[in-house]
């Protein structure tokens, strides 16, 4: 698998006109969705190098991340004579950057792709580290592969594009990558006033950070045979609290599920790991602050349960979870069983009053 270039970039404009002067491609596409076309497309558009691009628009949305959505950007891919020399530009969120690179990935067995993030979700995770891929069967990111974008421009200046909700999700991520990383990420990221207004400059320098760590442990294990699983962290829990969401009329973002499986994977960490009560605490404490709880009684938990036994992480029909036994130390490939599961799903509706 070859590497992938991570530009910080405060310039995009330049920066991206310098690097594709450096790339051979025969025709340019452009990604987008219906909520990047018309609010980060033209914060690009005038750059004279995009002038001969195809645009291509989906529909935008985590539930969109389907096979319909992927057909139609084969079927232009296709139609418009695109070859394995063509560049992909995947312009939007996680949803963007997953499902074009997966389209990217599998036309004519892998073209180009390139991707310019536009939420904090995906500058700090989905964009970076070569995952792509869809949902499928109900479950999420269950189709996919790894296939690094020949680069990742990581611009902060669409985080200004964001709503509230937005920039919560990708908050999480950050928060999980400084529960994996160090004391002194982790200082810093519970101490970030995220009521607004955001102080976007030091969010900015908070968000280089954060990638920085998730490239290191990329660069050690891109195909998450070990220690890449340690970016699961909270994802256990929060991919199938993600999934049961979807069933309801208010779908979570992503990372608002991540945090509600950050406190039952921290909970989970602090029974099997020893991790410490007081940052156990005040983790909570940071999000309850910010993230509305989720809703979800004991009914639920026969389905959460099922959902979790199709992880990835998950090996001959056991679960398997990535736990801390304190802020950076990890132990990846740790089962726990069925009532201690629940346990911190009863541990994260009572945390929240629920
Ligand atoms: N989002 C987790 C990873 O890229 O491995």
């Amino acid at each position: 698998m070859s590497e992938q270039k991570v530009i910080i970039s405060n310039d995009l404009k330049t920066d991206l006109e310098r690097f594709l002067s450096t790339l051979k491609y025969d025709k340019l596409f452009i990604l987008t969705d219906t909520n990047t076309k018309e609010k980060c497309y033209p914060l690009i558009k005038d750059i004279s190098v995009l002038q001969a691009a195809r645009l291509i628009c989906i529909l935008s949305g985590d539930v969109h991340k389907n096979q319909e959505q992927l057909s139609a950007v084969w079927q232009i891919l296709s139609n418009e004579g695109a070859s394995r020399n063509s560049l992909l530009i995947n312009l939007g969120g996680g949803m963007i950057t997953d499902l074009g690179g997966f389209a990217g990935a599998t036309f004519k067995r892998g073209l180009q792709t390139l991707n310019i993030p536009t939420t904090l979700m995906a500058l700090v995770d989905a964009a970076v580290g070569g995952k792509t891929g869809i949902n499928f069967n109900g479950l999420k990111n269950e189709i996919g592969s790894f296939y690094p974008p020949v680069c990742v421009f990581i611009n902060s200046s669409f985080l200004r594009t964001l709503d509230w909700n937005n920039l919560l999700s990708g908050y999480a991520e950050m928060m999980k990558h400084a529960l994996i990383s160090s004391m002194e990420t982790y200082a810093s990221v519970l101490s970030f006033d995220l009521s607004k207004p955001v102080d976007y400059a030091l969010l900015n320098r908070m968000v280089a950070q954060s990638v920085a760590i998730k490239e290191r442990i990329v660069e050690e294990d891109p195909k998450e045979k070990g220690i890449r699983k340690a970016l699961n962290f909270g994802h256990t829990v929060g991919h199938a609290i993600e999934s049961l969401s979807f069933k309801t009329d208010t779908p979570l973002l992503h990372g608002h599920a991540v945090a509600v499986g950050i406190v039952c994977e921290l909970y989970l960490s602090y029974k099997q790991c020893g991790f410490p009560t007081d940052k156990l605490t005040q983790t909570i404490h940071y999000i309850k602050e910010y993230y509305p709880p989720f809703f979800f009684d004991c009914k639920a938990y026969d389905s959460l349960y099922e959902w979790m036994t199709h992880d990835k992480k998950n090996e001959n029909g056991i679960i398997n979870f990535t736990l801390l036994s304190d802020i950076g130390q990890i132990h990846i490939n740790r089962s726990v069983n069925k009532e201690l599961i629940w346990e911190s799903l009863d541990f994260y509706r009572e945390s929240f009053g629920i």
